[in-house]
């Protein structure tokens, strides 16, 4: 079994040193960056667009993790491609067409990915399974940081890694929402290859022990 990844998010930094917190990640010996775009629409929440993630690609060599939680993402994936994102990630409900926005993230040689909420079935990510090459479970509501773990998601985690295997399927398992040093390992036994880590990394006395103690 390799290691977990680490993706910090940067939702948890100051928003006026993101040039630093992007550096600071790679110092901590952390593996991605991972970006949270929010409109306001989608979720109650509003963060940042392409202008960030653009200036950010200026500072940084990390892979790039950006999570879309926005109405109609096809309408702005090519553009988060564009800017410097490694991985583009949207949630395929928010979306109209969501085989044209992996196909326009696919198009422009990116990683792509869906996104399941917290409190939504299997249904929602089901058909993109054989077109992605990650999936991201929410472990809290799509919206903001700092939230509590949901423990029971453990289940669908198991559920998409089994499906994984019977299937022959390719993608990785990202975990996003309280993940901490403390529950890492039980995510890790469920099946998560990747996680998103907000607070536990920005907030930790020595944010180097913390990405450490979840790369487990
Ligand atoms: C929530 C975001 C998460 C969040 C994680 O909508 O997608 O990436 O920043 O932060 P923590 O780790 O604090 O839950
Ligand atoms: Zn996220």
């Amino acid at each position: 079994m390799s290691r977990i990844k680490v993706a910090p998010s940067i939702l948890s930094a100051d928003f006026g040193k993101m040039a630093e917190a992007v550096n600071n990640i790679k110092n901590w010996g952390a593996d991605w960056i991972h970006c949270d775009v929010m409109d306001g629409v989608y979720v109650p929440n509003i963060t940042f667009g392409m202008p960030m993630v653009k200036d950010l690609r200026k500072y940084t060599d990390m892979f790039l993790d950006v999570h879309l939680m926005i109405t109609e993402p096809e309408k702005h994936v090519g553009a988060f491609c564009d800017s410097g994102a490694d991985m583009v990630t949207f949630h395929p409900d928010a979306s109209k067409n969501p085989l044209k926005a992996l196909e326009i993230i696919k198009s422009k040689g990116k990683l792509c990915g869906v996104v399941l909420n917290a409190d939504q079935p299997f249904s929602v990510i089901e058909p993109y399974l054989d077109k992605v090459d990650m999936v991201l479970i929410m472990t809290v509501q799509a919206g903001f940081g700092g939230q509590s773990f949901i423990e029971d998601r453990l289940e669908m985690v198991k559920k998409v890694k089994t499906i994984k295997e019977e299937k022959g399927y390719n993608y990785l398992i990202q975990l996003d929402g309280g993940i901490s040093p403390q529950n890492v390992a039980l995510c890790k036994n469920a099946g998560m290859d990747i996680a998103v880590a907000g607070s536990s990394v920005f907030k930790a006395t020595n944010p180097s022990e913390a990405v450490r103690a979840m790369q487990i």
